[in-house]
């Protein structure tokens, strides 16, 4: 059976760049806070109307075509990861396969936020592995700009949040030892409402009500969009912060060493782990924890949280400044909303 190896990587970032001193004029932070509690000094906010999810993603996504050697009617299948689509539905693969002229190759959106990329990336592999298809497109993308509270009450998330796309283009390989070793995924959806967006959606409080702002029942009548949804600000993503952290913390060093003792290997083997850039104190704790002094890649100050986005990017960041080279073994890991977390192991 072919492995699966990265043929192509791109990524696409908006210019438009907004400092922390920049989010000091939306809400009351600042640059101090946000630099010693998450490492960010900067990110990119897309252009309110040019760039959507699904339009930087088709950018990144001609990258990483060309830089694969092909063209975009050779790719036979998309996988897209997004938590901020253009549409509620259809989802953003759709409208790449149209944005880039592709045949009517099948369009997949994976639903997986932070994890999401590794998810896509896991599922483009099986595809490879089978022989079902030879050039897969994987993109992770999002604009969360557009559905962040920029107030005061809404600052434990809206500073970690930035915009931009990531993508990979996935090819069978024949080269022994090379490519994507094994990719390991799990969930645990009792954490679901500690990292979500409630609304609009289909739940009418049925879920977790303490944790839920009430709603009366005339309000649950017009529930799957209203005012009262608005005043309550849950048209924006809520986050227990502090419970996040502690959870990562925990999941990320578990799922990378799951891929280690699968593939029989040690963290001292690893040459580059690229872990999603959630926080810059996760990665630090993850560098100490992990024995892995100098081999994390961290891009999370300029950029901040892209979710999905964020392992692409940095992976081809890295590979951009020569840190990811032929023979090389990287990790990549997740951790996130659901909860979610996983992890691949690939050879470069
Ligand atoms: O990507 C998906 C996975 N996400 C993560 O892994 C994120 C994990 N969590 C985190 O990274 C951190 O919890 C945050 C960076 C989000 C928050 O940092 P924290 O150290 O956990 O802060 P906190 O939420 O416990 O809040 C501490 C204080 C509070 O004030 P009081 O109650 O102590 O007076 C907050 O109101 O900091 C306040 N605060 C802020 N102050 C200035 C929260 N956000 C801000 C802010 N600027 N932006």
């Amino acid at each position: 059976m072919a492995q699966s190896k990265i043929a192509g990587i791109g990524m696409y970032l908006p210019k438009n760049t907004l400092t922390n001193n920049d989010m000091t004029k939306y809400m009351d932070t600042s640059d101090e806070w946000i630099q010693e509690r998450t490492g960010i000094k900067e990110r990119r906010f897309a252009d309110r109307t040019g760039e959507t999810t699904a339009t930087m993603g088709a950018e990144a996504a001609k990258m990483a075509i060309e830089r694969a050697g092909t063209t975009t009617q050779d790719i036979d299948f998309i996988i897209f990861a997004t938590l901020s689509p253009d549409y509620y539905f259809p989802g953003c693969g759709v409208l790449v396969q149209r944005a880039l002229n592709m045949k009517d190759i099948g369009a997949l959106d994976v639903r997986n936020q932070c994890s999401g990329f590794v998810y896509a990336l896991s599922v483009a592999d099986q595809f490879i592995r089978t022989g079902m298809y030879k050039n897969i497109l994987v993109i992770g993308s999002e604009k969360h700009s557009f559905g962040l509270d920029m107030s005061t009450s809404g600052r434990n998330i809206s500073v970690i949040f930035g915009d931009g796309a990531g993508a990979v283009v996935l090819q069978p390989t024949e080269k022994e030892g090379q490519g994507i070793l094994s990719t390991h995924l799990h969930s645990d959806g009792n954490h679901a409402e500690i990292l979500a967006m409630y609304n609009p959606g289909t739940h009418a409080n049925h879920w977790a009500q303490e944790k839920l702002a009430d709603f009366n029942d005339a309000e649950i009548a017009d529930m799957f969009m209203s005012h009262a949804m608005v005043e309550k600000k849950q048209n924006f993503p809520y986050m227990n912060g502090p419970a996040v952290f502690k959870m990562a913390a925990i999941k990320f060093p578990e799922v990378i060493n799951e891929a280690l003792n699968k593939n029989g290997l040690k963290a001292s083997d690893i040459d580059l782990l690229v872990p999603h850039q959630a926080n810059l104190r996760i990665s630090q704790f993850l560098e100490n924890e992990m024995g892995l002094k100098d081999k994390v890649y961290n891009n999370i100050q300029k950029y901040g949280n892209t979710t999905a986005a964020s392992i692409p990017i940095a992976l081809c960041e890295a590979w951009q400044e020569g840190k990811v080279k032929e023979g090389d073994l990287i990790c990549l890991a997740a951790f996130g909303s659901g909860f979610t977390w996983a992890s691949a192991l690939v050879r470069w």
